[in-house]
C-alpha cells in the first residue's frame, strides 16, 4: 500500500483516501472528563506554593496566543530550531532512509514541512503520524499538508502522548522516527521526563529514531525577554489561563488583579512562569466548590521551561539506550537538535 503511493507523479488517491484519523480521546470521554475534571486544579490551588497544570493554557484563545508567541522577535526558539532543521533535514533523511515521522504535539506544520520536503527530495514515500490532544487543529493541519503533498499519507492520533505511544502499531515504512520539537521536553520536570523517556523507548523498535529539539543554557538577558515580551503576548497567554478556569469551572478570578511574572532560576536552569496576585483576595470556583485565598504578592506557578546542556543530555539519552547519531546546533549554540537511535536491549 505504502509503495503504491510512493510516486509523487501519479497520485490516483483522493485526499480522503490518504487521511486517516483515530480518536483515542473520544468526545464522550472528553465531556465526561470536563464534568468530573478539576481535581488537578483543586490540588494545585490548595498546595503551598500554589501551582496550576499547564494544560489549562490551551483553550482556543490560548492556542492562538501560543502561535503568536512563536513569531515574537524576543522568542528565538521557534526561529532558531527551524533554521537548524532547514540546514540538517537533508542529512536526517539520508541517515534515517525511508522513514515515517511520528510527531508529538504536532501544532503548526512549518517544521514538519521542512522534514517532509527532505524525504520527498530523496524520493522516499511520505507517511506522517501527527499526535495532538486537539482534534480540530490536528485535522485542519493534516488537510493542509495533504493538499500540498500529493503522495503523502497521514495517520493522525487525537490522543495524549502516553495514549498514543502505547497504541502505535509497527511502522509501515522501513523505518520510523518519533520527533519531539520546540523544547517541549523542558516543560516536564525531571520526574515527568524520566517517565516520558520510558514511554518513548517502549514505543520504539531497536534501530528506530528519536529526534529531539531542546533549548540550551544561555544568559538571563536573552532568556527572560523570550518569556516576558515587550508586546505583552506572553503575559496575555499566561493570564488567559484564569479566564479559561472561570469559564470551565464557573470561577470569579478578576484577571485585572493578577500579573504575569517570569524569571530565570539560574540554579535550576529553568524559566519559571507565575501569575502574581496584586492584592489580598478571595476567589471562588463554583463548579469545584473551591474557595482560594491569596495574599498580596502571592504567586501561582503555571509553567517551567528547563534549559539543557548538550553533553549532559547526550549522556542522559545514551543511558536510556537512545544513542545520539548526530547533533546539530546554531552558531550561537542557543538551541540543539539531536537525532538518536534506539539500541537493541542488552
Ligand atoms: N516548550 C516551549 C518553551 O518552553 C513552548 C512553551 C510552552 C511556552 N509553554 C510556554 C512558551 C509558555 C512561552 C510560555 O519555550
Amino acid at each position: 500500500m505504502a509503495n503504491a503511493l510512493s510516486s509523487a507523479t501519479s497520485h490516483p488517491f483522493t485526499l480522503e483516501d490518504r487521511l486517516h484519523l483515530e480518536r483515542l480521546i473520544s468526545p464522550i470521554q472528553a465531556s465526561a472528563e470536563e464534568q468530573t475534571g478539576g481535581s488537578d486544579v483543586i490540588s494545585g490551588l490548595t498546595q503551598i506554593p500554589k501551582s496550576l497544570p499547564p494544560r489549562y493554557f490551551y483553550d482556543d484563545r490560548g492556542s492562538e496566543l501560543f502561535e503568536q508567541i512563536c513569531d515574537l522577535p524576543e522568542y528565538y526558539l521557534t526561529r532558531t530550531e527551524a533554521a537548524i532543521l532547514r540546514r540538517c533535514a537533508g542529512s536526517i533523511a539520508q541517515l534515517t532512509d525511508a522513514c515515517e515521522i511520528v510527531e508529538l504535539g504536532s501544532g503548526s506544520s512549518t517544521k514538519t514541512r521542512i522534514l517532509l520536503d527532505a524525504y520527498n527530495q530523496q524520493g522516499y514515500p511520505l507517511r506522517y503520524l501527527p499526535i495532538d490532544v486537539s482534534g480540530g487543529i490536528l485535522e485542519s493541519s493534516a488537510r493542509d499538508l495533504l493538499k500540498d503533498y500529493p503522495s503523502l499519507q497521514v495517520h493522525g492520533l487525537v490522543a495524549t502522548y502516553e495514549q498514543a505511544l502505547q497504541k502505535l502499531t509497527p511502522a509501515r515504512l522501513p523505518n520510523r522516527m518519533i520527533s519531539f520539537l520546540g523544547s517541549s521536553l523542558g516543560n516536564l520536570n525531571s520526574c515527568e521526563c524520566d517517565v516520558f523517556f520510558s514511554q518513548i523507548t517502549g514505543a520504539l523498535q531497536a534501530g528506530e529514531y528519536f529526534l529531539l529539539g531542546i533549548d540550551l543554557h544561555k544568559s538571563k538577558e536573552v532568556l527572560e525577554p523570550a518569556y516576558s515580551d515587550s508586546q505583552g503576548v506572553t503575559a496575555e497567554f499566561n493570564l488567559n489561563m484564569l479566564r479559561h478556569l472561570n469559564r470551565r469551572f464557573k470561577g470569579n478570578f478578576d484577571v485585572a488583579q493578577f500579573e504575569h511574572w517570569a524569571f530565570y532560576n539560574e540554579d535550576q536552569h529553568q524559566i519559571e512562569m507565575h501569575l502574581r496576585s496584586l492584592r489580598e483576595q478571595r476567589v471562588y470556583l463554583r463548579a469545584l466548590d473551591l474557595t482560594v485565598e491569596f495574599a498580596a504578592g502571592e504567586t501561582i506557578l503555571t509553567e517551567i521551561s528547563r534549559k539543557f546542556d548538550l553533553d549532559v543530555m547526550q549522556q542522559y539519552l545514551k543511558a536510556r539506550g537512545l544513542e545520539p547519531v548526530q547533533v546539530w546546533t546554531d552558531s550561537n549554540q542557543w538551541f540543539g537538535l539531536l537525532l538518536c537511535q534506539l539500541q537493541p536491549a542488552l
